[in-house]
């Protein structure tokens, strides 16, 4: 009873079908067959008529009937293919729809024999300046149809070169930075369908599939890594971040369908402005588990795992430091700026302000250029320094050789010359600018007044002393053995 229906319901079909068909074919069918019956008569007709104008009327009549045969037998043909070749056949064949470009080609094809045909056997004619002639109109209608054709030999290029197939999983990196990932339904003549998870089709003309740059997560294995970043703050130790994102990713395995195996791991990956950025990496099989759902599962089980232990994600920041700004920059020449200078020394770091402003108005400023020699060894000097800007090179003289080595360098907010201030002998090194040099420059007798009231400035600076001396003997002995 229900084959019996089906078979009704099957002829019906096919007799909708054959309606359809001879709906499309009968007319031009019924043009062209007039066209060749008037055709006929008028070819039989003209016997009946003389003389000169009559002739050329009947000729031009002819020519026009024979023109309008061929043109309708075109039309007739072209049909033809359409409906029973690419319609019924090829389609039932690639089980798509045939694109309307490779209907409209073979159209194009018919058209230029029939008008060679009519060129050639209507006006007995040559026909080889028609097909000349098609070459440059080939050009033209190429060019027109440029984006199609491009799409569809794209399309011809996927499915040669099987970069990717139906039923693979792809992220398609747009050019307009909106990716698709989605598994592939189609790749027909012009398009390639991507199904995505949320059940939408997104279809993308294969001339810009073929320009993008796909990663196709199920080849060459169907197993493909992921990675998802988390950034926290840089204060927070990065074991610990470690440990609690590796429970995290781990966490996500057995429920979700994240893999076991390789196993999911954890890695810092850069340092940002909001603090250090980690690296999540997990491996899933994207036809079992889609990259979205993947990535949900590893984000909400990390999340859940964060909040347990307290740990929350870094935010953008921005210092805000409320103090007084200096209303100019200091003046090494002005004495009030002279004093706040010399406060921020850690030297006279501790020292009042009266005794500060006492030793500002005593002290002279010095220059140097860059190279310039400040001190040399065994010249005499009852004078210390304070470099303020710049920095400066200490060399002593190998007595074996002669030779100068480098034992130190002076930099800002640091002192030299305090060597035969104290002992009263001759200058120990050597001291060259190594950039241009602002300082400042105190006498012994200045100086003694500072050590009767601030004992320990004389302790600070022969505690700096005894290291430097220390290190000149260590840098010696280091030369001799080098050069042994
Ligand atoms: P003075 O001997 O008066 O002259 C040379 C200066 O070079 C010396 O005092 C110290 O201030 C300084 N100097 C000597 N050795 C070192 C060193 N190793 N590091 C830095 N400075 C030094």
């Amino acid at each position: 009873m229900g084959d019996a229906r089906s078979r009704s319901v099957g002829i019906q079909q096919d007799c909708v079908m054959m309606r359809q068909i001879l709906q499309k074919i009968i007319p031009p069918a019924m043009i062209f067959l007039l066209f060749v019956a008037v055709a006929l008569i008028s070819n039989g007709a003209s016997g009946f008529f003389y003389g000169d104008v009559t002739n050329r009327v009947v000729t031009v009549s002819n020519y026009v009937v024979q023109i309008l045969a061929v043109l309708s037998g075109l039309y007739l043909l072209i049909r033809l293919i359409n409906v029973l070749v690419w319609d019924n056949l090829v389609t039932q064949a690639l089980g798509t729809p045939i694109p309307r470009l490779i209907k409209d080609l073979s159209a194009i094809l018919i058209c230029l024999i029939g008008i060679t045909i009519i060129v050639g056997v209507v006006f007995e004619q040559p026909v080889t300046g028609i097909w000349a002639t098609s070459g440059a109109f080939g050009v033209v209608i190429g060019f027109a149809l440029r984006s199609l054709i491009l799409d569809t030999f794209t399309g011809l290029a996927i499915n040669v070169d099987n970069s990717y197939k139906i039923g693979d999983w792809v992220h398609v990196h747009s050019r307009n930075r909106v990716d698709y990932i989605g598994c592939i339904l189609e790749i027909n003549w012009r398009t390639t369908r991507l199904k995505t998870t949320d059940n939408n089709v997104i279809i993308i003309p294969n001339s810009l599939i073929g320009q993008s740059i796909v990663t196709n997560f199920s080849s060459p294995s169907d197993i493909s890594r992921f990675e998802l970043c988390f950034c926290f703050d840089a204060d927070l130790p990065s074991e610990r971040v470690i440990r609690v994102l590796l429970a995290g990713v781990k966490g996500a395995v057995s429920p979700s369908g994240i893999e076991e195996h390789p196993e999911p791991t954890v890695r810092i990956n850069r340092v940002t402005d909001a603090g250090i950025e980690y690296r999540i990496r997990y491996w899933i099989y994207p036809a079992k588990l889609s990259p979205p759902k993947a990535r949900h599962a590893v984000i909400s089980s990390v999340q859940r795992n964060l909040r347990t232990a307290g740990i929350s994600l870094a935010r953008p920041k921005q210092d805000i430091n409320l103090t007084q700004r200096p209303a100019r920059p200091l003046n090494t020449d002005i004495l009030d700026d002279r004093v706040a200078l010399l406060s921020s020394i850690d030297l006279f770091h501790h020292i009042e302000t009266e005794a500060l402003q006492a030793l500002a108005s005593n002290i002279k400023q010095v220059a140097f250029k860059s190279l310039d020699k400040v001190v040399a060894e065994g010249d005499k000097g009852d004078s210390m320094f304070i470099v303020i800007e710049g920095l400066l090179d200490v060399y002593v003289r190998n007595d074996a050789d002669g030779k100068d080595i480098k034992v130190g360098h002076i930099t800002s907010g640091q002192f030299f010359g305090e060597m035969a201030l104290l002992t009263g002998k001759p200058r120990s090194a050597t001291v060259v600018a190594s950039t241009d040099v602002v300082g400042y420059e105190i006498t012994h007798h200045c100086m003694q007044d500072l050590f009767r009231a601030y004992p320990e400035v004389l302790e600070a600076i022969s505690k700096v002393l005894a290291e430097r001396q220390l290190l000149k003997c260590c840098s010696k002995s280091r030369h001799q053995l080098v050069n042994y």
